[in-house]
């Protein structure tokens, strides 16, 4: 089994879940890692046992013994600091959003092309036992003709930071480009386009909203200027649509988990149950049909079939999580997922979202890339001076 060297560039919150994951595949070395924060950087790397440590990632860069560089940095510094992980020469993992806007993630994917390295977006909806089986139940057309989607996610009051939880970066739109639909959105709109094979949009609208209160103290040091709620309507090539709610925050009761509708049937999402995922508890897959004319609810109990599928798949693991399937990507075990493609539709619908917000009307697909600002950092203080990245158009093919 090859070994995989790993790089990382970034030592918060997301990346100590980066390494848990890393930590259980076999013949991976993390062995080196990089942040501006040095109290953070030699914490981590001594939690870890990481042999280097750099405060500049073009240091972090210069070296000739990685396989891959991981980024787990705020959202406006993806683009820029990934872009150079690829003219680097290296493979590069991100972080969610793919970047801070469709215009810089349009940029990411020219990189990885211009390069030849390969890109991968942790999108981790797209592996796991519910999602394998949704995956499955559409390809064997399980559904017949898909026509709507439904993308939901809830939180009753969970606004990163203000509400007590992550870093103040999260909230401010200097850092992160936008809230909830960056969050939280992305993973759910990922997985539905995912399952329909990413279609065309044709035209969205949306609004987007900040109304509850929050504590003030908090809402001063982030800066708080991005959207706690986000709803949207996406139409697609063949009249298929999706309708999107994403809340950080909202006084109102749970909404239902994700499901996608077709003209013979239809699947739901349900909450994992604690614990790791095919232990703890039983897992289902709601599907939706008929059985001679009656309408009929099936629970396809997916936890089983994981554990089935693991000890007979030797390369069952890489669809089970997103730091796996990057490892067996790297390996040339297995054929990527293509998240690259999957991110940038899923940042496309989400730039439609803010766009038709902004100017009060619906946006067609073709309009994006031309309304589309880049949110990318220019310029960052550190204690070495200052980072320079190139301003847009910081990639041109
Ligand atoms: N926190 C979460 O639960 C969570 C979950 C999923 C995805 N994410 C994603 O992960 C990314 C990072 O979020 P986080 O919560 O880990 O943020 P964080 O603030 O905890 O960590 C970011 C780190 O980057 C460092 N940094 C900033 N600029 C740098 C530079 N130029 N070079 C090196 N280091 C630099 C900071 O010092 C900080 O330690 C975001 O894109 C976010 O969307 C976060």
């Amino acid at each position: 089994m090859k070994t995989i060297r790993i790089g990382l560039i970034g030592t918060g919150i997301i990346a100590h879940q980066h390494v848990a994951k890393y930590k259980k595949i076999p013949g991976v070395e993390l062995v080196a890692a990089c942040d501006l924060n040095q109290a953070k950087l030699d914490a981590f790397c001594d939690q870890y046992g990481i042999p280097d440590r750099v405060a500049d990632y073009r240091l972090l860069l210069s070296r000739d013994d990685l396989d891959a560089v991981d980024v787990c940095l705020h959202n406006n510094l993806h683009a820029p600091i990934s872009i150079a992980v690829m003219a680097a020469g290296k493979n590069c993992y991100c972080e969610k959003p793919m970047a801070g806007s469709y215009k810089d993630a349009v940029a990411m994917k020219k990189a990885a092309d211009h390069f030849n390295v390969k890109l991968h977006i942790q999108l981790n909806m797209l592996y796991g036992p519910q999602m394998n089986a949704a995956k499955k139940l559409v390809e064997k057309n399980r559904l017949g003709m898909i026509y709507h989607a439904r993308s939901y996610g809830y939180r009753r009051r969970g606004r990163p930071y203000v509400d007590g939880y992550a870093e103040k970066e999260f909230d401010s739109s200097y850092w992160a480009g936008h809230g909830a639909l960056y969050d939280m959105g992305v993973y759910h709109i990922s997985q539905l386009l995912y399952l329909m094979d990413t279609p065309a949009v044709k035209r969205i609208s949306g609004s987007v909203y900040q109304e509850l209160a929050m504590d003030e103290g908090r809402r001063k040091i982030s800066g708080f200027d991005v959207e706690e709620l986000g709803v949207g309507l996406v139409h697609f090539n063949n009249n298929l649509t999706l309708d999107i709610i994403e809340a950080w925050a909202i006084h109102g009761g749970a909404f239902p988990l994700s499901s996608l509708h077709g003209n013979e049937g239809g699947l739901q999402f349900t909450e994992a149950p604690a614990g790791p995922q095919g232990q703890g508890g039983r897992q289902v897959l709601r599907y939706f049909s008929e059985i001679e004319g009656y309408p009929a609810e099936s629970l396809l109990d997916v936890s089983a079939e994981a554990y089935r599928q693991s000890k007979i798949d030797p390369n069952h693991d890489c669809y089970q999580d997103s730091q796996a399937h990057w490892i067996g990507v790297l390996r040339g075990d297995i054929k990527p997922i293509d998240t690259p493609e999957i991110a940038l539709q899923t940042m496309l619908i989400s730039e439609g979202i803010f766009l038709s917000n902004q100017l009060k009307r619906e946006i067609a697909a073709d309009e994006i890339f031309e309304l589309s600002q880049s949110n990318a950092v220019k310029q960052q203080e550190t204690d070495f001076g200052t980072l320079d990245y190139p301003g847009y158009p910081f990639f041109e093919a």
